[in-house]
């Protein structure tokens, strides 16, 4: 993704692999700043904060945050301390879990010595697999999109952010979007603004507009309606865990979008990365912990005060309490299909991708 003319991941390691920067996506729209992380503590803060977020980034950003652990001490304890503390930082997305495995089975079989640089080149492995994969959804996704194309320009509502920022580069339910925009096909995005954290109106829309696609934001509560008027040709979501069977788990909201979708007879797809498929569950309402967030972020919201400066306000009486539950499920019967990188699935044929053991 380029951001200004220059290139940009969202996630890289210095030159000497001895710290890790990432973009502060709390800092966006207003202010892109790259920050430097430290440490594994660091990293555990910046997970939970949504410094770094979405399914496929936090995955690699954990898969970082055991190379710096490793640094300050490769024993096998250690290596599973920070894989806890990482692991508990974000509960609901599958990606980090599968990072985190992955990592602790590969640094298991060397020497404390022999862990540290292997640790930054396994990171690294993970973050250039999830770019590949995110290319080659973009290019499954694509075939999708023209299928749809009628002659007038693709209408396409997402939610959330499952771009270029939620992942190393490219995106998932994006990659399909941007690889369209770049074919010549004329699309245009709704982008559901997706309170309470506003990933959609302060995300989306950046990257989008980065990339000179075009978008409109919408109110989380406007696709339902836009829909039902014709203006919505397709929803594409990206998902933190997706079942063997094919139900959804994604941001909150996504499910309403969904059924919404599915009273319309408007295709839905979820665009996934393998490693968001979680093999191991079969209910995705009862077994999938979905995280709970401070009241906080519903009861304030962030913005640019007319004088230019970022500042919270309350928007809910002092009084009052707030729940925040972060995702929910869309279950497999309202999915078309779950856009992969080995191609487009339906939910009933996801099991065709499972990984034999
Ligand atoms: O709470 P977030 O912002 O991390 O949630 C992100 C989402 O729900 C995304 O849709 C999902 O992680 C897929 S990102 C490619």
């Amino acid at each position: 993704m380029n951001v200004q003319q220059q290139h940009y991941r969202t996630i890289w390691p210095d030159a000497n692999n001895r710290y890790v920067n990432i973009i502060d996506q709390t800092r966006l729209p207003f202010a892109f700043v790259p920050v430097r992380i430290n440490n594994v503590a660091d990293m555990v803060v910046a997970i939970k904060t949504m410094q770094v977020r979405g399914a496929p980034l936090i995955g690699v950003a954990a898969a970082y945050g055991i190379a710096l652990a490793m640094h300050q001490d490769s024993s096998d304890m250690a290596l599973d301390v920070a894989a806890q503390q990482l692991l508990r930082s974000r509960p609901t997305a599958v990606n980090l879990a599968w990072a985190l495995t992955r990592m602790q089975q590969h640094l298991k079989t060397l020497t404390p010595a022999q862990r540290i640089e292997a640790a930054w080149d396994e990171a690294a492995k993970i973050a250039d697999e999830d770019v590949q994969q995110n290319q080659a959804i973009g290019q499954h996704g694509l075939a999708s999109l023209q299928a749809c194309y009628s002659g007038k320009p693709l209408q396409i509502l997402t939610h959330c952010n499952a771009g270029w920022l939620a992942t190393v580069d490219y995106g998932t339910a994006l990659a399909p979007i941007y690889a369209a925009h770049d074919a010549g096909l004329p699309v245009h995005v709704w982008v559901g603004e997706t309170r309470p954290r506003n990933q959609g109106a302060s995300l989306t829309a950046w990257e989008l507009a980065q990339h000179g696609v075009p978008h409109t934001v919408i109110t989380d509560n406007a696709g339902g309606h836009l829909m039902q008027h014709g203006q919505v040709d397709m929803v594409i979501v990206g998902a933190d865990r997706v079942t063997r069977s094919g139900d959804v788990c994604n941001k909150i909201g996504t499910y309403l979008k969904a059924l919404a979708a599915f009273d319309q007879h408007i295709p839905f797809y979820a665009a996934v990365p393998s490693p968001t498929i979680d093999w191991q569950i079969d209910d995705a309402l009862s077994e999938i912990e979905i995280e709970q967030r401070g009241a906080d972020e519903v009861a304030w919201v962030q913005g640019l005060t007319a004088q230019g400066v970022v500042e919270s306000v309350r928007v809910i009486p002092q009084q009052s309490r707030a729940l925040n539950p972060a995702f929910d499920v869309t279950p497999a019967r309202l999915v078309t299909g779950i856009i992969t990188e080995k191609g487009v699935y339906s939910p009933a044929d996801l099991i065709q991708l499972r990984p034999s053991i």
